[in-house]
């Protein structure tokens, strides 16, 4: 077992994200042997804590994850705290002289990770300081890490690299999509790629369409102001959702170097059509929004906390989309993504071409939630005199005894990150056409003098005309 040395700064120490997620994903690392007796976590924020404190909030942290147990004094005793105000420059230098002694006590040769769980407009100004102040060393590695969302839209993604690249190169930069962490979606590349039977599978010569369905029960929650300056369309569309049609749809290169497979990822981003005017937009993207539920027990969006009360920001979108130029140029891909709908479920399903019309069509379903797996579905015969056709599933789902073993997303992204592998993070590139894609959309919706917004109940479906974009094409979702 390989043990990594590394010091580790994370900005928004005090945050949710690092109480829910990176403390019990470091943990994790620590208990499978990746960090041992060389690292040193270094957490940041503005509030007044000192290392005891800290190591009592991530021991928490720990125990709502229900991971805590016997060893867990010596993981924390490697935890150090440092009040920060990362607009001051003259904190830096504390952090500095702190890196310094750690990196000296625990032997840690130099490597560093910058983790920021702040608000996107503190990237900048962090990483501008990181350099001046001196904290990024050449003695071994400096990366880092950053949270979604990249940008509001292209040109201030542009913006921000400009930024962060004067303090970092693109490849120490490590842009956090944790859809990309996911164990299922770390599959696809590879049943793609090691398959005889792939080739076939993901032949668009076979394929009818593909589906690929992001829904969500819970609704915006505590997150309405950032969620109004986002929608459905920038919080999931623009990196998950695209994220994983690319995975599905992308050429595979000869030379399968983790580079050679993010060009073809950015190649794919770039060939998405954009829709011509709004005549087409509005023929192939629905936009809708959630009110009440029936049973009064969910509030409508405009009726959350610091939403608008005539918002026009989509909570739930459902779009056709075509690659241009290319095979895939006759396969549509139906997109749909919404909140406060009845179910969880995420999942890509690749549809075939069917055999007879009295025949399903087979599909491939590549499952994210509620159950993460693989389901080909084929057809047989129901074996009676009737002879009815039947359903033929042939499924895989992660065992349980391996959820141990398997990575969570954080943790593994973060294990790719100490071991500098960035094909799990998007480049800049990705980012910049995803949202020259998104940004296409937003620019035609602003054409429309009243918003052609779809709206549905909380915990339903989502809206009819969600149902019609698919089905006016004699097609329709698959809900399974
Ligand atoms: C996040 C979005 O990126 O993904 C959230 O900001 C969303 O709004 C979440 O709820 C969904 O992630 P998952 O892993 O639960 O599908």
């Amino acid at each position: 077992m390989k043990e990594y040395r590394l010091i580790m700064t994370i900005f928004g120490a005090s945050g949710d994200l690092a109480h829910r997620k990176l403390y019990p994903a470091l943990y994790q690392l620590y208990n499978k042997g990746f960090l041992a007796d060389h690292f040193a976590i270094i957490g940041t924020a503005r509030r007044a804590w000192d290392d005891e404190f800290f190591r009592q909030v991530v021991k928490e942290s720990l125990s709502q994850a229900k991971q805590a147990n016997e060893n867990i004094e010596d993981f924390l005793s490697h935890f150090y705290y440092q009040a920060n105000d990362v607009k001051e420059s003259r904190q830096y230098n504390q952090l500095k002289k702190l890196s310094l002694s750690l990196s000296e006590k625990y032997q840690t040769q130099g490597n560093q990770i910058f983790y920021i769980s702040l608000s996107p407009k503190l990237f900048p100004v962090i990483t501008i300081q990181l350099k001046n102040q001196g904290l990024l060393t050449d003695q071994g590695y400096n990366r880092l890490i950053i949270e979604k969302p990249f940008g509001y839209d292209e040109k201030t993604a542009e913006e921000l690299q400009t930024q962060l690249t004067q303090s970092f190169d693109e490849n120490q930069i490590y842009r956090i999509d944790h859809y990309l962490g996911k164990s299922i979606v770390n599959q696809i590349l590879p049943i793609r790629m090691n398959n005889f039977l792939s080739q076939f599978l993901w032949d668009p010569a076979n394929i009818d369409h593909i589906q690929i369905t992001l829904d969500e029960e819970i609704g915006v929650e505590d997150r309405g102001a950032y969620y109004e300056t986002s929608g459905v369309s920038r919080d999931m569309i623009q990196n998950h959702a695209l994220q994983l049609l690319t995975l599905i749809t992308m050429d595979l290169p000869a030379n399968r170097s983790n580079e050679a497979l993010r060009q073809k990822k950015i190649d794919r981003l770039k060939q998405l059509k954009h829709y011509a005017d709004l005549e087409v937009l509005k023929k192939h993207v629905v936009r809708g929004q959630y009110i009440q539920s029936e049973d009064q027990s969910h509030v409508a969006y405009r009726q959350e906390k610091d939403v608008a009360s005539d918002s026009t920001t989509e909570t739930y979108m459902a779009l056709k989309i075509a690659i241009e130029q290319d095979k895939w140029a006759n396969t549509p891909i139906y997109l749909r993504s919404g909140k406060h709908l009845n179910n969880k479920q995420t999942d890509i399903k690749i549809i075939y071409k069917k055999q007879a019309e009295n025949v399903p069509a087979n599909y491939l379903q590549i499952e994210l939630a509620p159950h993460a797996g693989i389901r080909l579905c084929l057809s047989q015969s129901d074996s009676t005199h009737r002879n009815e056709i039947k359903e033929l599933n042939l499924c895989y789902h992660l065992p349980r005894e391996l959820t141990k073993v398997i990575p969570g997303d954080y943790e593994k992204l973060l294990f790719d990150c100490m071991n500098g592998d960035l094909s799990n993070f998007a480049h800049y590139l990705e980012v910049k056409y995803a949202w020259q894609f998104i940004d296409s959309i937003h620019a035609l919706w602003q054409e429309e003098k009243d918003p052609d917004l779809a709206f549905y109940p909380a915990q339903s479906n989502g809206p009819e005309a969600g149902d019609y974009l698919i089905e006016k094409d004699n097609r329709s979702w698959f809900n399974e």
